[in-house]
């Protein structure tokens, strides 16, 4: 029987996470870096395959949409004028006793009145600014005309490329420019994992309109996230739309809307929808002395796009994929833990294990339907191992916490059973296919529910795909 399984479910995640190679917190050998994480190879292919996704929705599956690679690094003039310079902050506290710093606005609100410090008791002092961008040097001399930050967001280096856009591509209003990238907040306190990080990757749109127009767009884009939610599994009942206070909001923004997921440390940001108005083109045509403005070919008329701006994390996707596929459940009499991923998300679509690893029959037969998979899912979003790793229940229960959604078993049936006349092998595996002895199938076990059929080999390839669109 499926448990929901609340208690203690984020240390579950992170220990399953580092467990199994997903993520792995940054420089773990020198005492770790808060804030910081790395991708492990299965985390990285889950991370691909939900930055995939999204690149197919909101880009190459548009024709209105355009995709770019902006740099990390980002001149200063370009924060200035998009406001992050002056207006970047969070406000932060700070314990005159133990020197502990914190976020004014999320810490604990009976403390907060009573101004004491949540570590250690001792007085906070006054709020102050504390601006959250990662400043640099570019070049030799580390002066304040070398000053440069690592991006906040990637959406400046979108809106510096906007002009280049449309000299080389000539859009039609409205479409959207996207990318997929780093961006970098000196948070006072990151926390929750994944959830409040240093260094995160972000997957953003900003989608030009006619001012007139930005309802729709509004709209539709709103509709485009709750369909990918759906689309990567993240588990909908979980998700709900906040309309943000307009003292809430982002400097930019005229319209916003959170997108949020009950996380299990609370009902929290998942993905952000803004109406950025025309505030960002204006402002860079004013200290650039560029003229950032579009001829509306209708009207003929210089008009300066409206901005609408689907914000989209990818370490928050991740977690919320993972927090919705967790499940524990009992299967023969023992505790399971298993990843009920979307099977074209899993970091590994099929394993192909050979039943004993100390039989060579069984291995070589193992390996035939191993590269036999392999040819057929050349896809760059299915990966199909081969695991002969330890006993098969422990193989079963390690593919099942990375969420493989089948298991090929090749067996002493597959290789010694008579074999049943289909005249199909010969075409997938060859005239002398293994058939002198054997039955050519194999078991094919389900994450889900643990069951196993018997499916020919020539069946394999349909099967599998036919749960992968
Ligand atoms: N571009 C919106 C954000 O970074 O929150």
């Amino acid at each position: 029987m499926t448990k929901e399984p609340q208690d203690n479910l984020m240390e579950k995640i992170v220990a399953l996470c580092k467990r199994r190679g997903f993520i792995y917190p940054s420089f773990d050998i020198y005492g770790g870096l808060a804030g910081f994480y790395d991708y492990g190879p299965y985390g990285l292919a889950l991370k691909k395959n939900i930055e995939n996704l999204w690149w197919k929705q909101f880009v190459t599956d548009r024709e209105d949409v355009f995709g770019v690679d902006t740099v990390e690094v980002t001149k200063k003039e370009v924060l200035e004028a998009s406001g992050h310079v002056g207006g970047f902050a969070d406000p932060m506290v700070t314990c005159e006793k133990c020197k502990k710093r914190f976020r004014a606005d999320s810490l604990d609100q009976a403390r907060d009145k009573q101004g004491k410090c949540p570590e250690c008791g001792g007085k906070l002092g006054e709020p102050k600014q504390f601006n959250m961008m990662l400043k640099t040097h570019v070049g030799a001399s580390e002066d304040d005309a070398s000053v440069a930050y690592l991006r906040p967001e990637t959406a400046q280096g979108i809106f510096t490329n906007f002009k280049n856009v449309v000299d080389s591509f000539h859009p039609k209003l409205s479409f959207g420019i996207a990318q997929i990238g780093k961006a970098f907040r000196n948070e006072i306190a990151p926390r929750d994992f994944l959830f409040r990080v240093r260094e995160l990757e972000q997957m953003e749109v900003e989608y030009f309109v006619k001012e007139g127009e930005w309802k729709p767009a509004f709209e539709m884009w709103r509709k485009e996230i709750h369909s990918f939610i759906t689309a990567i599994g993240i588990d909908g009942n979980k998700v709900s739309e906040l309309e943000v206070a307009e003292a809430d909001r982002a400097h930019y923004s005229k319209r916003t809307i959170d997108f949020e997921f009950e996380f299990p440390f609370g009902r929290k940001e998942l993905y952000g929808l803004a109406y950025r108005t025309d505030y960002d083109l204006k402002n860079h045509a004013t200290a650039s002395g560029v003229d950032l403005s579009y001829m509306d070919e209708e009207t003929k008329e210089k008009i300066v796009p409206h901005v609408i701006e689907p914000s989209l994390g990818v370490g928050r996707s991740f977690l919320a994929v993972l927090l919705s596929a967790y499940t524990e459940d009992e299967m023969n009499g023992e505790k399971r833990v298993f990843l009920k991923l979307k099977p074209a998300l899993a970091p590994i679509t099929v394993a192909v294990f050979p039943l004993l690893k100390n039989k060579p029959e069984l291995v070589a037969k193992a390996r035939e339907v191993f590269n036999l998979l392999r040819s057929t899912f050349r896809d760059t979003r299915y990966t199909v191992a081969f695991d002969d790793n330890g006993n098969i229940g422990k193989r079963y229960r390690r593919q099942d916490e990375i969420g493989t959604p089948f298991c090929v078993t090749v067996d002493f049936d597959t290789i010694e059973k008579p074999a049943q006349p289909d005249a199909r092998l010969n075409d997938i595996v060859g005239q002398d296919s293994g058939r002198s002895g054997g039955d050519q199938s194999v078991t094919v076990r389900d994450r889900d529910t643990g069951k196993q059929e018997r499916v020919t080999i020539s069946d394999l390839t349909e099967k599998i795909k036919s749960v992968l669109s």
